[in-house]
């Protein structure tokens, strides 16, 4: 198959919810219809189980075994599909934005019953900022659940996105009898199943045929609702959805298998092959020839003994191989691999080659940091991995002075690895650390000592959020400096962060220094 075939069947997605919309469950069918798995029951994903939210030894330990399901490969009617996990845990949500940096487009999945959630929210805002195409499939049918319509307006109101429904539901809960397919315009008639795949019926929608399969008076209504929808609802634009301005919708049941197949008939159609990919120096395409790609994610092995790590690089051009050169362009160096390894299904596997919108794992002893990119040899820079203002903040303090060289070193590398966050205050010259949930904290100063012999201890500080800055008025910028200088801080690449200590003072902040912009994420 030539080069340009190969990538144009690839379909790089993550699929993201609120915890317990049913992310899991629908990424388990998905792997069933690709033949990946055989038997639902089969996915340890990054779900962390809520039971051991208080203990991170345990979620570090589910989170080791999901290595192998950070990515997931299938093959589908000729397609290529990766689908690549984000944690479910809200206190690695800066993993999960960092994911939506090396996917094409997104499913997003809603519980009928709840609507848009929190985690959904600050979610699509990552989209947004990069125009990501998505998808929603509207989950748990076979329960009662919010009136569609109303449903459909509050995804469109809170996403602030367009919506196009593609398929419709009958009823739902105890009386739930089906969805009718808008887009391939047949019936799907639902029997609650967890382990099958459910039948379609083509069917007239004009005929009594309708009625003899699901009674009078809900033939009656699906007509209704489908004459309000053509009204109401403009008709689904392909391009729309490509540019991220229009999101079809889905309804089913991921637990039951219902809904399912629709939606990865229709993915996988009308779902972007890999996109052009923007570096700092210049569009980089799929298509070319030359390997270029970026590390997105490091994933660390938990096992003191063995302080390795997986670097998770997305391929956004050309063809990676085994054993060939390519420029690790932040240290300027020629690297090789000799046991790169690819994700299908549940299986990590060495494998010769992968293509552009493939994510392939490369060892890793510390030589690389989220963000790096590699290629043939051009001097590249991708940019688009945004750091996002922390939600908590605490000071961190050597515990003992004999190792304080290894303190350093471990935080420098839990840095490069994304854990967290490091500020320092240019008024006093301490290490804050900012995260976004307390378990971090946890999981720094554990690693610190296991897997470097440093102790380190937390001390409280009271912020609300850290800016970036910027402004095109000099005078202005140094004056903010001046009078706010116990609260000026530095992030790792030198850029001026503000730490406003309440929401108050950073609106007061914002109505002083109106040439001053304040940016809630590294990237603008
Ligand atoms: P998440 O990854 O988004 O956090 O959600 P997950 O798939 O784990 O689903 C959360 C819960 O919702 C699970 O139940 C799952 O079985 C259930 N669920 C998913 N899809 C459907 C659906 O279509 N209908 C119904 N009724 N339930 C659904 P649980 O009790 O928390 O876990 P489990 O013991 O069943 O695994």
């Amino acid at each position: 198959m030539s080069l340009e075939s190969e990538i144009k069947r690839r379909r790089t997605f993550a699929i993201i919810s609120h915890p317990d919309a049913g992310k899991t469950t629908l990424t388990e069918k998905l792997l069933l219809f690709g033949g990946a798995i055989h038997v639902a029951g089969a996915v340890k994903s990054n779900k962390i189980k809520k039971t051991a939210t208080s203990d991170w030894m345990e979620i570090e330990k589910q989170r080791g075994i999901s290595v192998a399901t950070s990515v997931m490969g299938f093959e589908y009617e000729g397609y290529k599909i990766n689908i690549l996990d984000t944690p479910g845990h809200q206190d690695f949500a800066e993993d999960t934005y960092r994911t939506l940096t090396a996917v094409d487009s997104v499913i997003i999945v809603v519980d009928v019953a709840k609507g848009v959630e929190a985690q959904t929210r600050k979610l699509m805002n990552v989209c947004r900022m990069r125009n990501t195409p998505i998808i929603v499939f509207v989950n748990k049918l076979d329960r009662e659940g919010r009136d569609p319509f109303d449903l459909l307006d509050e995804l469109e109101a809170e996403l602030g996105i367009q919506v196009r429904p593609l398929s419709w539901p009958i009823n739902m809960g105890v009386h739930f009898k089906g969805v009718y397919n808008i887009f391939e315009q047949n019936l799907q008639l639902y029997t609650p199943n967890k382990q099958f795949i459910s039948e379609s019926v083509a069917i007239d929608i004009q005929s009594t045929q309708l009625e003899e399969r699901v009674g009078d008076a809900d033939a009656a209504k699906l007509r209704d609702d489908l004459e309000l929808i053509e009204g109401v609802y403009p008709d689904f634009d392909p391009q729309q959805y490509l540019a991220g301005q229009q999101a079809p919708v889905f309804f089913g049941s991921a637990l039951n298998n219902f809904g399912v197949k629709e939606l990865l008939d229709c993915f996988v159609r009308i779902a972007p092959s890999p996109r052009p990919v923007q570096a700092l120096e210049r569009e980089v395409n799929p298509y070319e020839e030359a390997f270029t790609g970026f590390v997105f994610k490091i994933h660390a092995n938990m096992d003191p003994n063995h302080r390795s790590c997986i670097a998770f690089v997305k391929i956004c051009s050309g063809k990676f191989e085994r054993n060939v050169n390519y420029k690790h362009i932040r240290h300027g160096k020629l690297m090789r691999f000799s046991s790169p390894t690819a994700f299908m299904a549940q299986k990590k596997e060495t494998v010769d080659e992968a293509y552009a919108g493939d994510i392939v794992g490369l060892p890793d002893t510390g030589t690389f940091k989220i963000g790096d990119t590699l290629t043939s040899g051009e001097q590249l820079h991708f940019k688009g991995l945004p750091s996002f203002s922390p939600e908590m903040f605490k000071y961190i303090e050597n515990s003992d002075p004999m190792k304080t060289k290894q303190l350093e070193k471990g935080v420098a590398q839990l840095m490069d690895e994304g854990v967290a966050q490091l500020f320092v205050n240019q008024f006093n010259g301490r290490k804050i650390i900012g995260t976004v949930g307390q378990l971090q904290f946890e999981v720094i100063q554990y690693r610190l000592l296991h897997e470097y012999g440093a102790q380190c201890r937390w001390e409280p500080i009271a912020l609300h959020k850290a800016c970036w800055i910027e402004s095109d008025d000099e005078a202005e910028l140094e004056n903010f400096k001046k009078r706010k200088a116990q609260y000026m801080a530095k992030d790792r690449e030198g850029r001026d962060v503000f730490l406003a200590d309440s929401g108050y003072v950073l609106q007061m902040a914002q109505q002083d220094f109106k040439h001053i912009r304040f940016h809630f994420t590294s990237e603008f």
